[in-house]
């Protein structure tokens, strides 16, 4: 035997050998693709769908007539809080309102307390009273402001604070 055709003989082997083993991994894999991926051939919808999501636009334009009850993000409004401030009491518009000239007698303002200065003005009747404090009243003592310069109180707050003033000066 030459030379030339053992070698010949050596290297068909060899590639026979190798078309053997190239074959017997082909059909193993084969196997194992239809064993574990089964769901994922490409026909297969589910496949189709997630291909369809990962190259889907990320925004879309909705036109006149469609449903887009699926975009509206749907924020839920928290409920009225209980109003905090409610009508304040007598002594209450007393002392942030009135305290200040009428607890000491600033500027002429009859003193809380002050019998005799609260019953002279009671002669003019309790309407009056009240109807000076909430529209201000200029008299020889001196100068009452409206509602005591608390615009923002309500004619019903001043009402009740006079009606406080007028039963601690008695
Ligand atoms: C800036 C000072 C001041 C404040 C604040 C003030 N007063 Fe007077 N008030 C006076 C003065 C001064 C008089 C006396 C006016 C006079 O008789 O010349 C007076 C008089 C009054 C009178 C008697 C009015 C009359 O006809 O005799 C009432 C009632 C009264 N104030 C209620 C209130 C009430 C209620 C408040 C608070 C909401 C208040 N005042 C806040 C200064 C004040």
């Amino acid at each position: 035997m030459s030379q030339d055709q053992k070698f010949f003989d050596l290297y068909s082997l060899v590639i026979g050998v190798l078309v053997v083993v190239s074959v017997g991994i082909f059909v193993l894999a084969m196997n194992m693709s239809e064993n574990t991926q089964g769901v994922y051939t490409r026909e297969a919808p589910e496949y189709q769908q997630a291909i369809q999501e990962r190259i889907a636009p990320v925004g879309k334009v909705y036109m006149p007539g469609d449903d887009v009850s699926a975009a509206v993000t749907v924020i839920a409004a928290a409920d009225e809080p209980e109003p905090v401030a409610e009508v304040q009491s007598g002594p209450q518009v007393y002392n942030s309102a009135c305290l200040a000239c009428h607890g000491g007698g600033i500027g002429g303002a009859p003193v809380l307390g002050d019998t005799a200065a609260w019953t002279a003005r009671l002669e003019q009747g309790m309407e009056t009273l009240v109807d000076h404090a909430i529209n201000g009243f200029t008299g020889d003592a001196g100068y009452m402001p409206p509602k005591g310069g608390r615009v923002d109180l309500s004619d019903e707050e001043v009402t009740a604070a006079v009606e406080y003033m007028v039963a601690e000066s008695q």
